[in-house]
C-alpha cells in the first residue's frame, strides 16, 4: 500500500488539464455491452475504477485495450453474463453491466455490491426501475439474478426518498434503449453524467430525448452499433484542484473544465472569496483573500454535489466563521471529520450535518484515507497545512484522480508517493 507525504504551505500556481469524466467513463465502457461492434472511447482517465470496469468487461467476454487516454473497446462475439463478487466489491459501478446485459443477453447475474465507506446504498431503484421493463429479478446468494428476454417499454417514475439516481437512470435508460416501444423515466437524475452516457447512445444509434432534464424518453431501436465519442470533463476533479487553488491562496487556470457543469460550486467559491474568470477552454481560479464561512447543503444536479462536500468541508476548516455543512444524498459521509480533527480542524457532527468553527491553520499530522472524496479533502488540507501530512491508504484517492500528485506538483505543491 502507498502513501502520500506531503510538506504544507506552498500556493499552487499554474495551469492544470483536467481529465475525463470518471463517472461518465464507466457507464459508457459498460454500455458498449449494448452492442456487437468496434468502439473508440477517448479522454477515459486513466484511474484504478476504469480498470476494474476493463476486468469486468474481460470477464465477461470484452476486449479493451488503451491506447494512452482512448479505449479501444471491441464487443463482438458471444458475451457471457456473470459479473463475479470478486470485482464487483472492489467498485459498486460495475452493477452498470446489469441493464445492457439484460438488454443484449437476457440474462445477468451481477454480484450485489454490498456495504460502502459513505454509508447505505441501496441498488432497489435499479431493480425497479428493470423490473417495469418486464425483467424478471431476484436477488440469490449475494446475487442479482436476472432474466429479461423481451423487455418492453414503460413509464417509470425512478425517484428515490434522497431524489433521482443516476446510477438507476442510467442502467435503466440503456436497457430501454434495445427495449421494445418507448420508455418514459420520470424522476430522471440531470447530473452532466447521464447526458453523457444518453450523447454517447445516441452517438450509437439510440433514440433519446430529454437527457439533462427529469423526464427522458426512450424509444427503443432494434439495435445499435459501435460509434468514437470524447467523454465530457470531470467536474468534481475541476471542484478539487478549484479548491486546491483556494486553500493555498493560489492561482489555478482549469484547462478544458467546463464551468456550466459545476456552477453551485462555483458559486460557493465565490462566497468563500475567491475570484473565478470564466475563460473559453476553462477557468481560472485566485484566492487573496480570507476565506468566509458559509453554509452547503448537498443536493441533486443541479444542487451543490454531495461528491464536493468534503473537499469544501476541508476549505471551509479555515474560514472566518461558522459553517455548516449539511449532506442530504449520502447522510453518512463524513469519514473525513475526524481525521480533518486530528489535523487541528474544529468540526462537530450531529447527525446529517457538521458544524465547522474556522481556525486560523491547520497542522500536519497523519491520517487515514477512508474513501475517494475523503481522500481528496485531506491532500487538499494536507497541503493548506504547516508542517508534514501523511496519508495512508491512498489507493481510494487513485480510484478517481489519474497521477494527482505529479500534476499536484506540476502547480508547485511539495506531495510524494511512498510505500506505506
Ligand atoms: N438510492 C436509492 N436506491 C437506489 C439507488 C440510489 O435509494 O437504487 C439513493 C442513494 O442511497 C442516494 C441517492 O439515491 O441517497 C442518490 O444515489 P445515486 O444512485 O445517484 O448514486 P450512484 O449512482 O450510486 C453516483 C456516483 C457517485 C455520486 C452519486 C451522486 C458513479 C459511479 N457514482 O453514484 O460518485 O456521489 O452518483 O451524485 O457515478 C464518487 O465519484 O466519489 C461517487 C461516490
Amino acid at each position: 500500500m502507498d502513501k502520500f507525504i506531503i510538506e504544507g504551505g506552498q500556493s499552487l500556481k499554474g495551469e492544470v488539464q483536467i481529465k475525463g469524466a470518471k463517472n461518465s467513463a464507466l457507464p459508457i465502457l459498460a454500455t458498449t455491452l449494448l452492442c456487437e461492434d468496434e468502439f473508440e472511447i477517448d479522454n477515459v482517465p486513466l484511474l484504478r475504477d476504469i480498470f476494474t470496469m476493463k476486468k469486468v468487461l474481460e470477464v465477461l467476454g470484452v476486449s479493451v485495450k488503451f491506447d494512452k487516454n482512448k479505449a479501444i473497446v471491441d464487443t463482438r462475439g458471444a458475451v457471457g453474463y456473470e459479473a463475479p463478487y470478486e470485482l464487483v466489491n472492489q467498485m459498486r459501478a460495475s452493477y452498470y453491466v446489469l441493464g445492457p446485459l439484460l438488454a443484449r443477453v437476457g440474462r445477468a447475474l451481477v454480484s450485489l455490491p454490498g456495504g460502502c465507506a459513505i454509508g447505505t446504498r441501496p441498488i432497489n431503484l435499479h431493480i425497479r426501475g428493470l423490473k417495469k421493463l418486464q425483467a424478471d429479478i431476484s436477488i440469490t446468494h449475494g446475487y442479482i439474478d436476472a432474466y429479461g428476454n423481451k423487455l418492453k417499454g414503460s413509464h417509470i417514475f425512478l425517484e428515490g426518498p434522497n431524489g433521482p439516481s443516476v446510477g438507476a437512470t442510467i442502467n435503466v435508460m440503456a436497457a430501454a434503449s434495445l427495449a421494445r416501444g418507448v420508455t418514459v423515466i420520470e424522476g430522471a437524475a440531470m447530473e452532466p453524467e447521464v447526458t453523457d452516457v444518453a450523447n454517447f447512445l445516441n452517438k450509437c444509434g439510440a433514440k433519446i430525448k430529454g437527457q439533462g432534464t427529469r423526464s427522458i424518453e426512450i424509444r427503443g431501436v432494434k439495435k445499435l452499433h459501435g460509434c468514437k465519442y470524447e467523454i465530457i470533463p470531470d467536474r468534481i476533479e475541476t471542484g478539487t484542484f478549484a479548491i486546491g487553488a483556494a486553500i493555498t491562496r493560489g492561482d489555478i487556470f482549469l484547462k478544458k473544465a467546463n464551468a456550466n457543469h459545476i456552477t453551485a460550486s462555483i458559486d460557493k467559491l465565490k462566497e468563500v472569496g475567491a475570484d473565478i474568470s470564466i475563460e473559453k477552454d476553462g477557468f481560472a481560479v485566485k484566492m487573496e483573500k480570507d476565506i468566509n464561512s458559509t453554509d452547503i447543503e448537498t443536493a441533486p444536479f443541479p444542487g451543490f454535489p454531495t461528491d464536493m462536500q468534503a473537499q469544501f468541508t476541508a476549505l471551509l476548516c479555515l474560514s472566518n466563521g461558522v459553517s455548516i455543512v449539511r449532506e442530504k444524498i449520502f447522510e453518512e459521509r463524513f469519514m473525513h471529520v475526524l481525521e480533518l480533527v486530528r489535523m487541528g480542524a474544529d468540526i462537530k457532527k450531529e447527525n446529517d450535518y457538521v458544524i465547522i468553527k474556522g481556525v486560523p491553520y491547520l497542522y500536519g499530522a497523519k491520517v487515514m484515507a477512508s474513501d475517494l472524496r475523503a481522500s481528496a479533502a485531506l491532500v487538499l488540507a494536507g497541503l493548506s497545512a504547516s508542517g508534514t501530512t501523511e496519508i495512508m491508504r491512498i489507493y481510494h484517492i487513485d480510484r478517481g484522480y489519474e497521477n494527482i500528485e505529479e500534476r499536484l506538483r506540476d502547480l508547485g505543491a511539495q506531495i510524494w508517493r511512498q510505500e506505506e
